[in-house]
């Protein structure tokens, strides 16, 4: 697992942390290999967390995500998806240790600053979702 897929999520680039956040995503050792700033359309959000859609909270989850542009990217780093997702923090920024992401920018559980792919097949699943191969270098 060389690759992950992250979402800088809505809340986070309307606050203007989109280069701190990349920052603290290249300081930690990942190569950006493709980014775009785009806008979810409903039926993308919906696709995109078709997995929580039988979840309480999924009506809520594609509103916030389709609120605003997001920053999406392809990492690579060895061992990306687990080592990513601990250098976002857990879910709930609550619960996130101190000098993760989440701990740092995100504001609530719904609106919690990034996405991080929770498996190697599910990151080239989001990855390709996003980016055709002429994107990535
Ligand atoms: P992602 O990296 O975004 O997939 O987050 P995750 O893997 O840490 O969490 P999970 O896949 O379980 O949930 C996906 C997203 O749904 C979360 O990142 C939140 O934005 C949102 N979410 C999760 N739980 C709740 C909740 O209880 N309420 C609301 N409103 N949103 C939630
Ligand atoms: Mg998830």
């Amino acid at each position: 697992g060389n690759i992950t897929f992250t979402m800088i999520k809505p809340d986070a680039v309307a606050d203007g942390n989109t280069g701190a956040i990349l920052n603290r995503i290249e300081g930690a050792g990942f190569r950006i290999v493709a980014m775009k700033k785009t806008l979810l359309s409903k039926a993308d959000a919906e696709k995109f967390y078709a997995i929580h859609r039988e979840r309480p909270f999924f009506g809520e989850l594609v509103e916030y995500m389709t609120s605003g542009p997001i920053v999406a990217a392809i990492l690579e780093k060895e061992n990306a998806v687990e080592d990513f997702r601990k250098l976002i923090g857990a879910t709930d920024p609550a619960k996130a240790e101190e000098g993760t992401i989440r701990k740092m920018f995100a504001k609530s559980i719904a609106a919690n600053a990034i996405h991080g792919s929770d498996s190697d097949e599910n990151a080239q699943i989001e990855a390709n979702f996003f980016f055709s191969v002429r994107e990535r270098y």
